[in-house]
Protein backbone atom coordinates (compact mmCIF):
# COMPACT_ATOMS: atom_id res chain seq x y z
CA UNK A 1 0.00 0.00 0.00
CA UNK A 2 2.98 2.30 -1.40
CA UNK A 3 1.23 6.00 -1.84
CA UNK A 4 3.44 8.48 -4.39
CA UNK A 5 3.34 11.69 -1.62
CA UNK A 6 4.06 15.25 -2.50
CA UNK A 7 5.20 17.45 -0.25
CA UNK A 8 4.79 21.24 -0.61
CA UNK A 9 7.26 23.35 1.28
CA UNK A 10 10.35 20.96 2.89
CA UNK A 11 11.52 22.61 5.90
CA UNK A 12 11.83 20.93 9.31
CA UNK A 13 8.61 20.26 10.01
CA UNK A 14 8.53 18.40 6.41
CA UNK A 15 11.14 16.28 7.11
CA UNK A 16 10.21 14.71 10.07
CA UNK A 17 7.22 14.27 8.45
CA UNK A 18 9.54 12.89 5.69
CA UNK A 19 10.97 10.89 8.03
CA UNK A 20 7.74 9.27 9.69
CA UNK A 21 6.52 8.21 6.09
CA UNK A 22 9.41 6.51 4.88
CA UNK A 23 9.55 4.52 8.30
CA UNK A 24 6.31 3.08 7.12
CA UNK A 25 7.35 2.47 3.76
CA UNK A 26 5.67 5.36 1.60
CA UNK A 27 7.60 7.33 -1.48
CA UNK A 28 7.90 10.97 -0.81
CA UNK A 29 8.54 13.96 -3.42
CA UNK A 30 9.86 17.23 -1.38
CA UNK A 31 9.03 20.28 -2.85
CA UNK A 32 10.16 24.13 -2.18
CA UNK A 33 11.91 27.08 -3.87
CA UNK A 34 15.50 25.81 -3.24
CA UNK A 35 17.27 22.85 -3.44
CA UNK A 36 18.77 21.08 -0.57
CA UNK A 37 16.07 22.19 2.19
CA UNK A 38 15.69 19.94 4.83
CA UNK A 39 13.06 17.35 3.74
CA UNK A 40 14.84 17.18 0.48
CA UNK A 41 17.71 15.71 2.36
CA UNK A 42 15.60 12.41 3.27
CA UNK A 43 12.88 12.00 0.98
CA UNK A 44 13.29 9.95 -2.53
CA UNK A 45 13.25 12.91 -4.94
CA UNK A 46 12.59 16.05 -5.22
CA UNK A 47 11.19 19.76 -7.00
CA UNK A 48 12.51 23.50 -6.76
CA UNK A 49 9.49 25.57 -7.49
CA UNK A 50 7.82 28.78 -6.60
CA UNK A 51 5.03 27.30 -5.02
CA UNK A 52 2.76 30.14 -5.29
CA UNK A 53 3.00 29.75 -9.51
CA UNK A 54 0.14 27.93 -10.15
CA UNK A 55 1.52 26.88 -13.27
CA UNK A 56 4.62 25.67 -12.11
CA UNK A 57 2.76 23.24 -9.90
CA UNK A 58 0.44 22.12 -12.42
CA UNK A 59 3.46 21.02 -13.96
CA UNK A 60 5.04 19.21 -11.10
CA UNK A 61 1.39 17.43 -10.36
CA UNK A 62 1.50 16.18 -13.94
CA UNK A 63 4.41 15.02 -14.04
CA UNK A 64 4.51 12.78 -10.39
CA UNK A 65 1.05 12.06 -10.56
CA UNK A 66 1.14 12.04 -6.62
CA UNK A 67 -1.76 10.35 -4.71
CA UNK A 68 -1.63 12.53 -2.38
CA UNK A 69 -0.48 16.26 -1.45
CA UNK A 70 0.91 17.26 1.81
CA UNK A 71 1.52 21.00 2.25
CA UNK A 72 3.78 22.13 4.75
CA UNK A 73 3.47 25.60 4.53
CA UNK A 74 0.38 28.47 3.75
CA UNK A 75 2.39 30.27 0.99
CA UNK A 76 1.22 27.82 -1.91
CA UNK A 77 -0.92 28.74 -4.74
CA UNK A 78 -3.68 26.65 -2.97
CA UNK A 79 -7.35 27.83 -5.33
CA UNK A 80 -5.16 24.81 -7.62
CA UNK A 81 -5.83 22.67 -4.86
CA UNK A 82 -9.61 22.14 -5.58
CA UNK A 83 -8.85 20.78 -9.07
CA UNK A 84 -6.39 18.57 -8.00
CA UNK A 85 -8.95 16.82 -5.43
CA UNK A 86 -11.22 16.82 -8.48
CA UNK A 87 -8.65 14.84 -10.19
CA UNK A 88 -8.85 12.32 -7.25
CA UNK A 89 -5.41 13.31 -5.33
CA UNK A 90 -6.04 13.81 -2.13
CA UNK A 91 -5.28 16.98 -0.69
CA UNK A 92 -4.00 16.98 3.12
CA UNK A 93 -6.52 17.86 4.94
CA UNK A 94 -8.67 19.23 2.43
CA UNK A 95 -8.67 21.85 -0.22
CA UNK A 96 -10.96 23.77 1.63
CA UNK A 97 -8.52 23.85 5.05
CA UNK A 98 -5.80 24.66 2.92
CA UNK A 99 -7.56 27.73 1.05
CA UNK A 100 -9.13 29.15 4.30
CA UNK A 101 -6.08 28.65 6.78
CA UNK A 102 -4.10 30.53 4.24
CA UNK A 103 -6.38 34.07 4.69
CA UNK A 104 -6.95 34.78 8.36
CA UNK A 105 -10.00 36.49 7.28
CA UNK A 106 -11.83 33.29 5.45
CA UNK A 107 -10.91 31.56 8.91
CA UNK A 108 -11.93 33.93 11.17
CA UNK A 109 -15.21 34.44 9.84
CA UNK A 110 -15.48 30.97 9.48
CA UNK A 111 -15.03 30.65 13.24
CA UNK A 112 -16.40 33.29 14.73
CA UNK A 113 -19.00 34.11 12.88
CA UNK A 114 -20.45 30.99 11.07
CA UNK A 115 -19.21 28.52 14.16
CA UNK A 116 -19.87 30.62 16.62
CA UNK A 117 -16.60 29.89 18.34
CA UNK A 118 -15.69 32.26 20.84
CA UNK A 119 -12.49 34.80 19.44
CA UNK A 120 -10.86 38.13 20.53
CA UNK A 121 -13.36 40.76 19.52
CA UNK A 122 -12.01 42.05 15.30
CA UNK A 123 -12.56 43.55 12.09
CA UNK A 124 -11.13 44.12 9.11
CA UNK A 125 -9.08 47.33 7.67
CA UNK A 126 -7.88 48.49 3.64
CA UNK A 127 -6.09 51.01 4.57
CA UNK A 128 -5.05 53.76 7.44
CA UNK A 129 -8.68 55.15 7.64
CA UNK A 130 -10.21 52.35 7.97
CA UNK A 131 -7.72 51.27 10.23
CA UNK A 132 -8.11 54.13 12.59
CA UNK A 133 -12.01 53.37 12.53
CA UNK A 134 -11.25 50.11 13.62
CA UNK A 135 -9.16 50.85 16.21
CA UNK A 136 -11.60 52.26 17.80
CA UNK A 137 -14.52 49.42 17.73
CA UNK A 138 -11.85 47.15 18.89
CA UNK A 139 -10.40 49.38 21.45
CA UNK A 140 -6.79 49.31 22.59
CA UNK A 141 -4.19 47.94 22.73
CA UNK A 142 -5.24 45.82 19.72
CA UNK A 143 -3.04 43.86 17.04
CA UNK A 144 -3.04 44.35 13.58
CA UNK A 145 -1.88 41.37 11.39
CA UNK A 146 -1.89 41.28 7.71
CA UNK A 147 -4.51 38.94 6.47
CA UNK A 148 -2.21 37.18 4.06
CA UNK A 149 1.22 36.39 6.41
CA UNK A 150 2.72 34.28 8.97
CA UNK A 151 5.18 33.80 11.45
CA UNK A 152 4.19 36.99 12.58
CA UNK A 153 5.57 38.75 9.61
CA UNK A 154 3.87 42.28 8.99
CA UNK A 155 2.44 42.37 12.67
CA UNK A 156 2.30 44.66 15.35
CA UNK A 157 0.40 45.68 18.67
CA UNK A 158 -1.43 49.33 18.70
CA UNK A 159 -1.38 50.51 22.43
CA UNK A 160 -2.28 54.43 21.54
CA UNK A 161 -3.49 56.35 18.64
CA UNK A 162 0.15 57.53 17.90
CA UNK A 163 0.89 54.31 16.46
CA UNK A 164 -1.63 53.50 14.08
CA UNK A 165 0.24 54.77 10.84
CA UNK A 166 3.08 52.99 11.82
CA UNK A 167 1.26 49.65 12.42
CA UNK A 168 -0.15 50.47 8.87
CA UNK A 169 3.12 51.11 7.84
CA UNK A 170 4.35 47.78 8.95
CA UNK A 171 1.39 45.82 7.93
CA UNK A 172 1.59 47.16 4.47
CA UNK A 173 5.43 46.54 3.57
CA UNK A 174 6.08 43.26 5.43
CA UNK A 175 3.04 41.19 4.63
CA UNK A 176 2.48 38.28 1.82
CA UNK A 177 0.16 38.58 -1.03
CA UNK A 178 -1.19 41.68 -3.53
CA UNK A 179 -2.86 43.75 -1.72
CA UNK A 180 -2.63 45.07 1.89
CA UNK A 181 -5.74 44.79 3.67
CA UNK A 182 -5.63 43.72 7.59
CA UNK A 183 -7.16 41.94 10.92
CA UNK A 184 -7.22 44.48 13.55
CA UNK A 185 -8.03 42.19 17.11
CA UNK A 186 -8.27 43.54 20.47
CA UNK A 187 -5.60 42.39 22.67
CA UNK A 188 -6.20 39.18 24.85
CA UNK A 189 -4.33 39.26 28.37
CA UNK A 190 -3.88 36.02 28.25
CA UNK A 191 -2.11 34.02 31.20
CA UNK A 192 -0.73 31.25 28.63
CA UNK A 193 -0.93 30.14 25.27
CA UNK A 194 -1.45 26.61 23.48
CA UNK A 195 -1.63 24.37 20.43
CA UNK A 196 -3.97 21.99 20.89
CA UNK A 197 -2.83 19.25 18.09
CA UNK A 198 -5.98 18.05 17.11
CA UNK A 199 -6.45 15.14 14.59
CA UNK A 200 -9.12 14.41 12.23
CA UNK A 201 -9.34 11.17 10.64
CA UNK A 202 -10.67 9.08 7.59
CA UNK A 203 -11.98 6.23 10.07
CA UNK A 204 -12.61 7.35 13.65
CA UNK A 205 -13.42 10.07 16.28
CA UNK A 206 -11.29 13.44 16.05
CA UNK A 207 -8.72 13.06 19.08
CA UNK A 208 -6.81 15.64 21.22
CA UNK A 209 -3.06 15.80 22.15
CA UNK A 210 -2.75 16.55 25.65
CA UNK A 211 -2.07 20.86 25.18
CA UNK A 212 1.28 22.17 24.43
CA UNK A 213 2.53 25.48 26.45
CA UNK A 214 4.58 27.70 24.01
CA UNK A 215 6.27 31.45 24.30
CA UNK A 216 6.38 33.27 21.46
CA UNK A 217 9.27 36.44 20.70
CA UNK A 218 9.30 37.95 17.39
CA UNK A 219 6.65 36.22 15.98
CA UNK A 220 8.01 33.06 16.26
CA UNK A 221 8.03 30.84 18.99
CA UNK A 222 11.08 29.90 21.58
CA UNK A 223 10.26 27.37 23.75
CA UNK A 224 7.39 24.67 23.71
CA UNK A 225 6.38 22.36 26.23
CA UNK A 226 4.21 19.27 27.04
CA UNK A 227 2.07 19.06 28.75
CA UNK A 228 1.11 22.47 30.07
CA UNK A 229 -1.34 23.67 32.62
CA UNK A 230 -4.95 23.84 32.06
CA UNK A 231 -8.28 23.37 34.18
CA UNK A 232 -10.52 20.39 32.57
CA UNK A 233 -13.27 23.38 31.93
CA UNK A 234 -10.73 25.47 29.92
CA UNK A 235 -9.40 21.93 28.24
CA UNK A 236 -12.80 20.76 27.22
CA UNK A 237 -13.78 24.27 26.08
CA UNK A 238 -11.00 24.00 23.58
CA UNK A 239 -11.42 20.78 22.86
CA UNK A 240 -15.41 21.74 21.59
CA UNK A 241 -13.46 24.72 19.45
CA UNK A 242 -10.90 22.99 17.81
CA UNK A 243 -13.35 19.86 17.39
CA UNK A 244 -15.65 22.69 15.73
CA UNK A 245 -13.50 24.40 13.78
CA UNK A 246 -11.56 20.91 12.16
CA UNK A 247 -14.79 19.70 11.28
CA UNK A 248 -16.00 22.30 9.54
CA UNK A 249 -12.86 22.73 6.72
CA UNK A 250 -13.31 18.66 6.89
CA UNK A 251 -10.34 16.52 6.24
CA UNK A 252 -8.30 14.13 7.96
CA UNK A 253 -4.75 14.84 9.36
CA UNK A 254 -3.14 16.94 12.33
CA UNK A 255 -4.05 20.10 12.63
CA UNK A 256 -2.05 22.92 15.23
CA UNK A 257 -5.48 24.67 16.85
CA UNK A 258 -3.80 28.01 19.06
CA UNK A 259 -6.07 29.23 21.81
CA UNK A 260 -5.03 31.92 24.46
CA UNK A 261 -6.20 31.18 28.21
CA UNK A 262 -7.62 34.31 29.85
CA UNK A 263 -9.18 34.64 32.88
CA UNK A 264 -12.63 34.97 31.52
CA UNK A 265 -12.48 32.08 29.53
CA UNK A 266 -10.62 30.78 26.43
CA UNK A 267 -9.78 32.47 23.15
CA UNK A 268 -9.69 30.33 19.56
CA UNK A 269 -6.85 32.01 17.58
CA UNK A 270 -6.37 30.65 14.31
CA UNK A 271 -4.90 27.01 13.26
CA UNK A 272 -2.93 25.49 10.89
CA UNK A 273 -3.83 22.32 8.95
CA UNK A 274 -0.68 20.46 9.73
CA UNK A 275 1.65 19.89 12.23
CA UNK A 276 2.52 22.46 14.09
CA UNK A 277 6.29 24.32 15.03
CA UNK A 278 5.19 24.10 18.82
CA UNK A 279 4.24 20.31 18.61
CA UNK A 280 8.25 19.85 17.83
CA UNK A 281 8.39 18.67 21.69
CA UNK A 282 6.33 15.63 20.47
CA UNK A 283 10.02 14.63 19.11
CA UNK A 284 11.21 14.65 22.61
CA UNK A 285 9.09 11.48 22.63
CA UNK A 286 6.31 13.30 25.25
CA UNK A 287 3.73 11.22 23.07
CA UNK A 288 3.44 7.29 22.16
CA UNK A 289 3.18 8.83 18.46
CA UNK A 290 5.13 12.17 17.42
CA UNK A 291 2.80 14.83 15.87
CA UNK A 292 4.58 14.01 12.54
CA UNK A 293 3.64 10.28 13.05
CA UNK A 294 -0.20 11.02 13.82
CA UNK A 295 -0.26 13.25 10.60
CA UNK A 296 1.00 10.28 8.77
CA UNK A 297 -1.25 7.75 9.70
CA UNK A 298 -4.35 10.08 9.57
CA UNK A 299 -3.39 10.75 6.22
CA UNK A 300 -3.08 7.14 5.46
CA UNK A 301 -6.31 6.11 7.04
CA UNK A 302 -4.00 4.07 9.53
CA UNK A 303 -5.55 3.36 12.59
CA UNK A 304 -4.44 5.66 15.68
CA UNK A 305 -5.54 3.62 18.64
CA UNK A 306 -4.85 6.24 21.41
CA UNK A 307 -2.78 9.10 22.06
CA UNK A 308 -1.01 8.73 25.68
CA UNK A 309 1.39 11.25 27.72
CA UNK A 310 4.53 9.42 28.03
CA UNK A 311 6.16 11.69 29.37
CA UNK A 312 7.17 15.51 30.23
CA UNK A 313 9.01 17.10 27.52
CA UNK A 314 10.58 20.56 26.39
CA UNK A 315 11.65 22.08 23.21
CA UNK A 316 14.22 25.38 22.91
CA UNK A 317 15.18 26.61 19.45
CA UNK A 318 18.50 27.68 18.22
CA UNK A 319 18.61 30.47 15.84
CA UNK A 320 21.34 31.80 13.29
CA UNK A 321 22.38 34.99 14.08
CA UNK A 322 23.48 36.43 10.67
CA UNK A 323 23.16 36.25 6.74
CA UNK A 324 25.55 33.36 5.43
CA UNK A 325 25.96 30.01 4.02
CA UNK A 326 26.76 26.53 5.15
CA UNK A 327 26.54 26.87 8.53
CA UNK A 328 28.43 24.64 11.32
CA UNK A 329 27.44 23.59 14.35
CA UNK A 330 29.85 23.47 17.11
CA UNK A 331 28.99 22.03 20.95
CA UNK A 332 26.90 19.37 19.71
CA UNK A 333 28.99 17.33 22.07
CA UNK A 334 28.84 19.52 24.67
CA UNK A 335 24.62 19.58 24.36
CA UNK A 336 24.58 15.79 24.03
CA UNK A 337 26.58 15.15 27.26
CA UNK A 338 23.40 16.11 29.07
CA UNK A 339 21.10 13.19 30.25
CA UNK A 340 17.61 12.94 28.85
CA UNK A 341 17.92 15.59 26.22
CA UNK A 342 18.66 15.74 22.30
CA UNK A 343 18.73 17.71 19.29
CA UNK A 344 17.71 17.98 15.77
CA UNK A 345 19.91 19.99 13.32
CA UNK A 346 17.57 20.94 10.75
CA UNK A 347 20.14 21.15 7.20
CA UNK A 348 19.28 24.31 6.30
CA UNK A 349 22.41 25.82 3.83
CA UNK A 350 21.46 28.80 4.70
CA UNK A 351 21.70 31.25 7.69
CA UNK A 352 19.53 34.74 8.32
CA UNK A 353 19.42 36.50 11.66
CA UNK A 354 17.13 34.68 13.26
CA UNK A 355 16.29 31.86 11.38
CA UNK A 356 15.62 28.79 13.01
CA UNK A 357 18.34 25.86 12.60
CA UNK A 358 17.93 23.61 14.79
CA UNK A 359 15.87 22.25 17.80
CA UNK A 360 17.06 21.40 21.70
CA UNK A 361 14.66 18.89 23.69
CA UNK A 362 14.27 17.63 27.18
CA UNK A 363 12.16 15.19 28.63
CA UNK A 364 12.10 13.23 32.04
CA UNK A 365 9.16 11.64 33.82
CA UNK A 366 5.64 12.51 33.99
CA UNK A 367 5.44 14.34 36.83
CA UNK A 368 8.40 16.88 36.72
CA UNK A 369 7.56 20.57 36.31
CA UNK A 370 7.58 21.32 32.93
CA UNK A 371 9.35 25.03 34.25
CA UNK A 372 12.12 22.69 34.75
CA UNK A 373 12.46 20.88 31.60
CA UNK A 374 12.49 24.08 29.48
CA UNK A 375 14.96 25.98 31.69
CA UNK A 376 17.22 22.56 30.53
CA UNK A 377 16.05 22.80 27.22
CA UNK A 378 17.27 25.96 27.02
CA UNK A 379 20.55 25.14 28.51
CA UNK A 380 20.99 22.50 25.97
CA UNK A 381 20.00 25.10 23.43
CA UNK A 382 23.08 27.28 24.88
CA UNK A 383 25.73 25.17 24.37
CA UNK A 384 24.99 24.84 20.55
CA UNK A 385 26.54 27.67 18.42
CA UNK A 386 26.43 28.29 14.54
CA UNK A 387 29.10 29.44 12.59
CA UNK A 388 27.85 30.38 9.41
CA UNK A 389 30.78 31.34 6.30
CA UNK A 390 29.52 34.98 5.45
CA UNK A 391 28.37 34.68 1.65
CA UNK A 392 30.20 36.31 -1.09
N1 LIG B 1 -5.32 39.22 19.87
C1 LIG B 1 -4.17 38.95 20.46
N2 LIG B 1 -3.95 39.27 21.75
C2 LIG B 1 -2.76 39.02 22.34
N3 LIG B 1 -1.72 38.44 21.73
C3 LIG B 1 -1.87 38.09 20.44
C4 LIG B 1 -3.09 38.32 19.73
N4 LIG B 1 -2.94 37.88 18.47
C5 LIG B 1 -1.69 37.38 18.39
N5 LIG B 1 -1.03 37.50 19.56
C6 LIG B 1 0.34 37.04 19.84
O1 LIG B 1 1.08 36.98 18.63
C7 LIG B 1 1.43 35.62 18.29
C8 LIG B 1 1.34 35.40 16.80
O2 LIG B 1 0.01 35.63 16.38
P1 LIG B 1 -0.66 34.68 15.28
O3 LIG B 1 -0.53 33.28 15.70
O4 LIG B 1 -2.02 35.18 14.99
O5 LIG B 1 0.28 35.05 14.05
P2 LIG B 1 1.00 34.19 12.97
O6 LIG B 1 1.79 35.16 12.17
O7 LIG B 1 0.02 33.36 12.27
O8 LIG B 1 1.98 33.29 13.78
P3 LIG B 1 2.44 31.81 13.42
O9 LIG B 1 2.39 31.67 11.94
O10 LIG B 1 3.85 31.78 13.96
O11 LIG B 1 1.52 30.93 14.18
C9 LIG B 1 0.46 34.77 19.10
O12 LIG B 1 0.97 33.48 19.32
C10 LIG B 1 0.33 35.61 20.37
O13 LIG B 1 1.44 35.44 21.22
MG1 LIG C 1 0.07 31.52 15.36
Amino acid sequence: MQKKIMLLGSGELGKEFVIAAKRLGQYVIAVDSYAGAPAMQVADSFEVIDMLNGTALDRIVDLHQPDIIVPEIEAIRTERFYEYEKKNIQVVPSAKAANYTMNRKAIRDLAAKELGVRTAKYTYAGSLEELTKAVSFTGLPCVVKPLMSSSGKGQSVIYTEADIAKAWEIAATKGRGDYTEVIVEAFITFTSEITLLTVTQKNGPTLFCPPIGHRQERGDYQESWQPTAITPTQLEEAKQMAGKVTNALTGAGIWGVEFFLADDGVYFSELSPRPHDTGMVTLAGTQNLSEFELHVRAVLGLPIPEITLERTGASAVILAHSDGITPEFTGLAEALAVPKSDVRIFGKPITRPYRRMAVALAYDQADIDPAELVEKAKAVAGKISINDKQAF
